[in-house]
């Protein structure tokens, strides 16, 4: 048997989840959710007539989510995961004999996803600075893709899309969908002028797997022009966000601002962590999500993170990654974890000076 070759299969990407003490590999938030969130979402789920198939159209959620993102309900779709809504932007915008821009280092179930599909990627390369450029610009319109990517806060960089950049893809003449992927863009304190940006062919992605420290719950959602959303209605598998689901996330809605105040911690954390990084010599590059990328000039840095797992600390390892300059990103974790992570780092680049 043999699979599609266009399936771009990578085997062996998958960050590996090593049984150590302290695991800031994955992005997700160290702390469980509030005390709140078990209580309210039992009482919902003691009402369920889980005999039946849910609503369909998931209506009481795509109106919470609107009253807490500023939308409409007609504006949101919802998937388990982020991911599964890029799937279904992938099935209805890409596939075979469509094309897709992404700009590396990025986010890279963005091309993986689009590639199983069928759909063409072109890879175009960051700045230094891993910000996209206007050339690489021009260049994904005279390939007219159907599909750009975007990702701000860009993961592994931490850098925000400037609304320059942002204002030229969108304004392409081969109107591609521009899907701007936010997974952390809560975490953005000043607030964005992009932020504000509207366009028909824009469509924005959210998860609740960071800020909302449900990454286990796996739900995403994105926000779009209501032609693109019932196009992804279409498309998408009839009762694809079950009940349980849809009953977990009005309990988080409804707790919000208890989650809000865990993430802001998570914030402090990071402004912290990233300040005594550079007190000790590493090159971090500015961030504004819940990770931070590392570069440790000369050294290398595949023997830093086996010294590191040997302390029972894992950060994901991105030395070999392509597009990236040999590096490690660390996700935010407790003030502890962190303390542990950086007394473990410190040893390591004694050790090696
Ligand atoms: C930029 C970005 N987008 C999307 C996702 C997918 O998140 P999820 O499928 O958990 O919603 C991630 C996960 O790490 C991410 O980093």
């Amino acid at each position: 048997m043999k699979p599609r070759d266009s399936l771009g299969l990578r085997r062996g990407y998958h960050s590996p989840q090593l049984d150590v003490k302290v695991r800031l590999n994955t992005n997700e938030s160290p702390f469980l959710p509030p005390e709140e969130f078990a209580p309210t979402l039992e009482s919902k789920l003691r009402k369920l007539k889980l005999n039946r198939y849910p609503d369909r159209g998931y209506r009481l959620v795509r109106e919470a989510l609107a009253r807490a993102y500023d939308s409409v309900p007609e504006r949101i779709f919802c998937g388990n995961g982020s991911n599964e809504v890029l799937l279904n932007i992938a099935l209805s915008y890409g596939g075979s004999g469509r094309r897709a821009v992404v700009f590396e280092p990025t986010y890279s179930l963005h091309s993986h996803i689009a590639k199983t599909v069928g759909t063409e990627v072109l890879v175009l390369q960051r700045n230094n600075d891993f910000s996209v450029t206007t050339p690489s610009i021009e260049q994904a319109e005279s390939y007219s893709p159907d599909i750009v990517y975007l990702c701000s806060p860009n993961n592994p960089t931490g850098n925000l899309e400037s609304t320059e950049s942002l204002a030229k893809v969108v304004t392409m003449n081969a109107e591609p969908l521009v899907v701007l992927d936010q997974a952390y863009g809560d975490f953005v304190q000043e607030h964005l002028t992009s932020e504000n940006f509207e366009s028909e062919n824009l469509v924005r992605l959210r998860t609740f797997s960071k800020w909302f420290n449900l990454a286990g719950l796996r739900f995403g959602f994105c926000e779009g022009s209501e032609e693109v959303i019932s196009v992804l209605d279409e498309v998408v598998l009839p009762y694809h966000i079950d009940e349980v689901k849809q009953s977990a996330i009005l309990a988080a809605l409804e707790l919000k601002e208890l989650f809000d105040n865990q993430a802001q911690k998570v914030i402090d954390l990071r402004n912290e962590l990233y300040k005594h990084l550079l007190e000790i010599g590493v090159k971090a590059h500015p961030t504004n999500a819940n990770f931070i990328l590392m570069e440790f000039e000369g050294r290398d840095p595949k023997v830093i993170w086996a010294d590191l797992v040997r302390e029972s600390v894992l950060v994901r390892d991105t030395s070999n990654w392509p597009y990236l300059p040999p590096s490690l990103r660390v996700t935010v974790g407790t003030a502890n974890e962190n303390a542990a992570f950086l007394s473990a780092l410190e040893k390591t680049l004694k050790r090696m000076n």
